[in-house]
């Protein structure tokens, strides 16, 4: 039976521990090649080779969403890697700073809308054709 991602290049940013892994493992274990972003290196590797033994096809590219330059080189190594890029599981987010409202700052605010809001924003507008 034909899988659901089959042939299918996913990238799932934030994939590599949490709720992101287990997807990026599901997106394999559904045929799809996929493309795991996130900053840390070593868990990013790790989740890649997790894939890699158990289920399917996966490689790790280190990025920031919070950083549009990372973002287009994290786009264009897909591209690169796997010829073109169908689906992106825009995962990556940050809890931020939690408490009350007055002990909360703007910089905090801003940590949190970087990653979770502007983040998936400039992800969706990058072309995939770099
Ligand atoms: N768990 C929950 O109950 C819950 C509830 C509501 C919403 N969520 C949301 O669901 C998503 C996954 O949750 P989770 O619990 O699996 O989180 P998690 O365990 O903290 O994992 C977050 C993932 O995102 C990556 N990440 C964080 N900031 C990033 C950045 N600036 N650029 C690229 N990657 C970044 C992390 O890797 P690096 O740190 O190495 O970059 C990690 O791979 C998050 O967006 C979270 O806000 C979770």
């Amino acid at each position: 039976m034909q899988k659901t991602f089959q042939n299918k290049i996913v990238l799932v940013t934030g994939g590599s521990v949490g709720i992101g892994r287990s997807a990026a493992e599901a997106f394999a274990r559904e045929g799809a090649s996929v493309v795991i972003a996130a900053r840390r290196e070593n868990e990013g590797i790790a989740a890649g080779k997790r894939i890699h033994a158990a289920v399917g096809k996966a490689s790790f590219v280190r990025a920031d969403v919070a950083v549009e330059a990372d973002i287009a080189a994290m786009i264009a190594y897909a591209v690169r890697t796997y010829g073109r890029l169908d689906v992106v599981f825009n995962n990556a987010g940050i809890e931020g700073k939690l408490g009350p409202i007055e002990t909360v700052g703007a910089a905090d605010f801003d940590a949190v809308f970087n990653v979770n809001v502007r983040g998936t924003w400039l992800v969706m507008k990058m072309p995939c054709h770099i």
